[in-house]
């Protein structure tokens, strides 16, 4: 009987300790897992970061990029698109305008009444998405869908009894397109969900108009824009003070007021307002600075558009929340935390954005909306609370970065037309020094509007980059349908206008031999994302997008004359030399500025650009203006960092001697 009470205490005992050591294992195991997955997380946060200091090298990126696309075409992946809009509307404009706006998930038509005197825009709208085959099929399909479309409309209000009158139609056309005038432009290329490979390079208002024509509509395409050009001129109806527009939506873009001197690749472009919106394609931005981890490359090499719009990869509403299913279905992967792994996780887009966004919103206590998004959208059941909180997490990296980057695109903008209060590119004044003017954004766009994270983030970005003194005079205006009511209102602002007259364009070609031809830049930029070149690749292209050349063909004699007879203390007048160069240096903080008048010399200016180079002297922009035999430079620098200068005169100095050295290198006497 002591025998088997002994037996089994011994059995018991056995079996406590088998039980206690499956626990422990399982519990060791768990811990393993868990922490393999923090681990995926903290190597995302850490590739995802966005310290102010790198934004503000972000900031700096967009807008030497911003000059280096201005400068010529293909100097950057910046396309800096004309759009020949050189007229904000002014509220005085009077009728009922149309407007077809296409470019995201959804299509929208508008009827627009005018009344003059700024008076209140109140669109009837209606809104339809656009069937999924329509996106990838042909041109014709699609351009037929939207005249249909139109035509239902028209006819539903009451215009139609006076159809004999032709109809002024504003259209929005959010993708990248090289306008040829305000009404008229081709496509360059698809972007987020489109692909019609027959549309590609063909005239679009015309493509409308023809379609229009077959469904009997009376009615011409007055102006052809893209979201962001419309979004600024209802931005701009409302408050003067707009400057730029940026859409934050479906895909990701900004457009600005920039002055016609400073579109350098289109000389003789004459407007009567001096000015011109500018069509940026910022989705297409690239910079070594951008923050880019293995899901955004994967998400890239397997997008339909690989190295294509790397910045709007990054941020708009079409691939958040695709970053996000990478990041978890590779969390699921390498643990069974979210069970085993569901196949809906390898579909490309299967968690859209504003699933996303409803998670990261989430807060219920328990998590439930992460709960019932995991189980519906990607099939994952009952995930514990601690994995649903690591959802949540990963949501919120994925989400700040990219406001934070748009916030960084902004600045960028702001810095480029001098409203960030550092005196622009080549300014170099310190900030007490600039009387801030209150500056406007209009902004548009789900992610901005209906994602509060995503606002606050982006919010929180513009204060740190700018500092309170700055962002204070900053002001961001959300347009409500700003892109298509803004296309009906330059179609009355444009229906009678024609104001912009391009004299002639410069484009890229070849270095030529001569300064006073050389036109060119040499930054045009292979079409990837930085992922596609190597680090040394990719950091030549940021130097090169440095040096613009610029050619100013307009000769301005007063100018010359100042410095064939110089008069400021920093010049390093050699006129007794050999060489014959007058060089005047001015410097600001880590800029300089320099003018030199010399002889035309072929093949020089290369050579100097490449010498500041290895001086340390970044030249962000460069003009050469000529007379007779006379050239004269005028050259923009930034002042790197290990640059051994320290005065102007000593820039002056080793400027001289770069000339002085290619030269001698020449032979030229
Ligand atoms: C297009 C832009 C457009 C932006 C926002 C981008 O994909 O290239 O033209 O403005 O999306 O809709």
């Amino acid at each position: 009987m002591g025998k088997v009470v002994l037996g089994v205490t011994v059995g018991v005992a056995v079996a406590a300790c088998a039980v206690a050591a499956l626990v422990v294992g399982r519990r060791v195991r768990s811990r393993k897992k868990w922490k393999r997955v923090v681990g995926v997380l903290k190597e995302l946060e850490e590739s995802c970061e966005t310290t102010v200091g790198r934004l503000r090298q972000v900031v700096d990126a967009m807008a030497v990029e911003m000059h280096a696309g201005l400068a010529s075409e293909g100097g950057s992946k910046l396309k800096m698109l004309l759009t020949f809009v050189d007229n904000l509307p002014s509220g005085s404009e009077k009728g009922i305008f149309y407007a077809l706006d296409l470019g995201g998930t959804n299509f929208r038509v508008l009827r627009v009444e005018l009344g003059g005197q700024r008076s209140n825009v109140d669109p009837d709208v209606e809104q339809q998405p656009i069937p999924e085959q329509l996106m990838t099929g042909r041109s014709e399909d699609l351009f037929d869908f939207i005249a249909s479309t139109l035509h239902r409309f028209v006819e539903k209000g009451n215009d139609s009894v006076q159809y004999s009158i032709t109809k002024e139609l504003g259209f929005t056309f959010s993708f990248p397109v090289k306008q040829t005038s305000v009404s008229s432009g081709v496509l360059i290329k698809w972007t987020k969900a489109f692909a019609i490979k027959d549309m590609v390079g063909k005239e679009v208002a015309g493509a409308l108009q023809q379609a229009l024509a077959r469904k009997g509509l009376n009615m011409r395409v007055a102006v052809l824009v893209n979201d962001t050009v419309g979004t600024l001129a209802l931005g701009h109806y409302h408050d003067a003070d707009t400057v730029a527009a940026v859409i934050i939506g479906t895909g990701t873009n900004a457009c600005y007021w920039e002055r016609t001197d400073a579109i350098i690749k289109c000389q003789g472009l004459l407007t009567t307002s001096g000015g011109m919106v500018v069509n940026m394609e910022w989705g297409n931005f690239w910079s070594s600075h951008l923050p880019r981890t293995s899901y955004d490359i994967d998400l890239d090499a397997e997008s339909p558009n690989p190295n294509d719009q790397g910045f709007e990869k990054m941020i708009s509403g079409m691939y958040l929340g695709d970053i996000v299913r990478r990041v978890i279905l590779r969390m699921s992967e390498e643990s069974d935390i979210f069970g085993p792994v569901s196949s809906r996780l390898y579909v490309p887009f299967a968690l859209r954005t504003p699933a996303m966004a409803a998670m990261h919103e989430d807060d219920s206590p328990e998590l439930t909306e992460v709960a019932r998004i995991l189980q519906d959208v990607l099939d994952i059941p009952d995930v514990p609370l601690k994995a649903r909180k690591l959802v949540v997490k990963i949501c919120d990296v994925v989400t700040r970065r990219a406001a934070r980057l748009a916030a960084a695109g902004i600045v960028g903008i702001l810095k480029k037309i001098g409203r960030d209060g550092s005196g622009g590119i080549a300014g170099g004044r310190s900030r007490s020094d600039i009387k801030m003017r209150r500056t406007a954004v209009a902004v548009e766009g789900s992610l901005y509007t209906q994602y509060t994270m995503f606002r606050e983030y982006l919010h929180e970005a513009l204060h740190e980059i700018l500092g309170e003194d700055i962002v204070r005079h900053v002001v961001i205006n959300v347009t409500e349908d700003g892109s298509g009511t803004g296309a009906a209102l330059l179609a009355a602002s444009h229906s009678s206008s024609g104001s912009v007259q391009l004299i002639s364009f410069y484009t890229v070609g070849a270095s030529n031999n001569d300064d006073g031809d050389e036109q060119m830049t040499e930054t045009s930029t292979t079409d990837r994302p930085g992922v596609a070149r190597t680090e040394e690749e990719e950091q030549e292209h940021q130097r090169m997008a440095h040096v613009t050349y610029l050619l100013n063909a307009i000769v301005d004699n007063e100018q010359m004359k100042f410095f064939i007879f110089p008069k400021l203390p920093t010049q390093c007048d050699n006129s007794q030399s050999s060489m014959a160069a007058n060089i005047e240096v001015t410097m600001a903080e880590t800029h300089a500025d320099l003018k030199i008048l010399l002889k035309k010399r072929p093949r020089r200016l290369s050579k100097l650009v490449g010498g500041l180079q290895r001086l340390k002297l970044t030249v962000i922009n460069l003009n050469v203006t000529t007379a007779d035999e006379m050239a004269l430079y005028s050259i923009s620098v930034k002042i790197e960092e290990g640059c051994r200068m320290n005065t102007a005169d000593e820039i002056a100095e080793s400027v001289e001697q770069v000339l002085l050295g290619i030269q001698q290198e020449a032979g030229f006497s």
